[in-house]
């Protein structure tokens, strides 16, 4: 009886999910996808703590309690808190506790086995699976975090990491099968060494992983920890847990392919973490100058234009400059001036970025060109209004091998007549490389802040 309740509130939690994730799937459903999703979670950790006394007794309810206020607390808090710029570092950072809960229960598991509980071939192949896949989440994760947030020294990378890496997954393997064939052979030595080792491969296959490719990572190691998740479910025979695992796990390996086909890269390259160039080539600017517009310039330039484009970028999410930017927008349609958006799927700091910024504002969807659509409607448009954007318009992705972004297809905004980059200075953007475009004849800068230019824009061009 107790069983079969578990059972169908396992079911009903499984259900919640692939609604909510359906749900996820467009802006306009989005906010009740995330809530049913959550109620799911909720059920499922009920279900788990209370659905266990009809079979096993649960005696730690007070370390369950504990555990539970703390991490409510703290969740409560960073999603309070966290500015919308900052979301991946924090996805990153809970990703990298959702592998270090995996690591705990198969380490758990292991020390079970090491004082005599007896194991199939098929159990520990799977614990010992799940501990490897929850540490190098655990360590990608943590790194990945340092990157986004500027605060990972680059220089920490091995040298010939690609082969190191590939040797070390080798040695993880032939371990794993030789291990859960000889359970006897398990010792505390073993774990240890394995826990090391697995630790250490997080590391060194996200480390020289940089510029322009993290995106790729970060939608990978989401996937790792939910297959970790799902195996940890295959061994406490948990379906919800085994189910919430596989539909992170499939998610994050769509968008991972997704990504390396928007960035140009396979699959394999990932796997073996050594992707194009890493080398933070910057080209010497040092005789070349740039031309700047003033803002009365650019207003009577957009005014008499029949078709402009919006490369929107990281800046202006940094600015929160997406409601002026529509305003910008409706004030130029009133003009006549055709508007669109030109928007890079890796533009921003997360997957879809720009879309949910600009949905905030209310701009149109049909208004949002994909790269493709983008760069063919950049050809011969009038004006390019490029808003705290830099990688996904830098050239050097198509002309610099060395360059840390070569092979990432990008918004080829040189096609236009005339581009306008809205920055607040020369600096590079997240890979660290000078671009080549701001250089260039059609090229015009209008330095500051974007919501500021935006707004001095909007009134200037109210006067014209
Ligand atoms: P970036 O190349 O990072 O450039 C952003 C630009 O915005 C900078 O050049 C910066 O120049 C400017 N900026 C910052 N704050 C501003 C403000 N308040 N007002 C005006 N401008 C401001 O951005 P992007 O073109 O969107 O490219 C995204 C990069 O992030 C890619 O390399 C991508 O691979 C990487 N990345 C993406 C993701 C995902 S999933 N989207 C995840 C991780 C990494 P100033 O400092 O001079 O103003």
């Amino acid at each position: 009886m107790y069983s079969s309740i578990t059972d169908l509130c396992y079911l009903i939690s499984t259900v919640f999910f692939i609604i909510g994730l359906k749900r996820l799937s467009s802006p306009k459903t989005a906010t009740k996808g995330n809530a049913l999703a959550a109620t799911g979670m909720i059920l499922g950790i009920l279900t788990a703590l209370f659905g266990a006394l009809g079979g096993e007794p649960v005696n730690n309810y007070g370390v369950i309690a504990v555990a539970l206020a703390l991490g409510i607390t703290i969740g409560l808090i960073a999603a309070k808190k966290v500015e919308m710029t900052a979301m991946p570092e924090l996805v990153s950072l809970f990703n990298g506790f959702g592998g270090a809960g995996t690591l705990a229960l198969a380490v758990v598991e292991l020390v079970g086995y090491l004082s005599g509980v007896e194991a199939s071939f098929g159990v520990l192949l799977t614990v010992l699976s799940a501990l490897f896949i929850g540490a190098v989440s655990f360590t990608g994760s943590l790194v990945a975090f340092g990157k986004l947030k500027g605060i990972w020294n680059e220089k920490l990378k091995l040298p010939f990491s690609a082969y190191i890496n590939v040797l070390l997954l080798l040695i993880v393997m032939i371990a794993l099968i030789y291990y859960s064939i000889n359970p006897s052979a398990i010792s505390l030595g073993f774990v240890l060494g394995l826990i090391f080792l697995s630790l250490f491969y997080g590391f060194s296959f996200v480390s020289p992983i940089g510029g322009g490719d993290m995106p790729v990572v970060i939608a990978f190691l989401n996937s790792l920890t939910g297959i970790g998740a799902a195996l940890a479910g295959i061994v406490y025979t948990n379906n919800v847990m085994l189910f919430g695992g596989i539909l992170v796990g499939a998610s994050g390996i769509i968008l991972t392919v997704l990504m390396c086909n928007a960035m140009n890269r396979s699959l394999a390259q990932v796997l073996v973490g050594n992707f194009g160039g890493t080398s933070s080539s910057s080209s010497d600017d040092g005789d070349k100058v740039v031309k700047e517009v003033t803002m009365s310039d650019l207003a009577v330039q957009l005014k008499y234009a029949k078709r402009v484009l919006v490369v929107p970028g990281y800046g202006l999410a940094v600015a929160q400059a997406q409601h002026v930017c529509r305003e910008l927008e409706v004030l130029l349609e009133d003009e006549g001036v055709e508007v669109k958006y030109a928007i890079h799927p890796v533009a921003g700091r997360m997957p879809g970025h720009m879309n949910v910024l600009l949905a905030e504002s209310d701009v149109p969807y049909e208004k949002l060109l994909d790269l493709d659509d983008a760069n063919k409607s950049l050809e011969g448009a009038d004006v390019v209004l490029v808003i705290g954007a830099n990688d996904v318009v830098n050239p050097a992705a198509k002309t610099d091998s060395g360059s840390p972004i070569y092979g990432m297809p990008i918004l080829e905004v040189e096609n236009a007549h005339q581009v306008v980059v809205f920055k607040r200075s020369m600096n590079p953007g997240y890979a660290g490389v000078q671009n080549e475009l701001f250089f260039k004849d059609k090229t015009k800068m209008l330095f500051g802040d974007a919501k500021q230019s935006l707004s001095g824009l909007v009134k200037e061009l109210a006067e014209v």
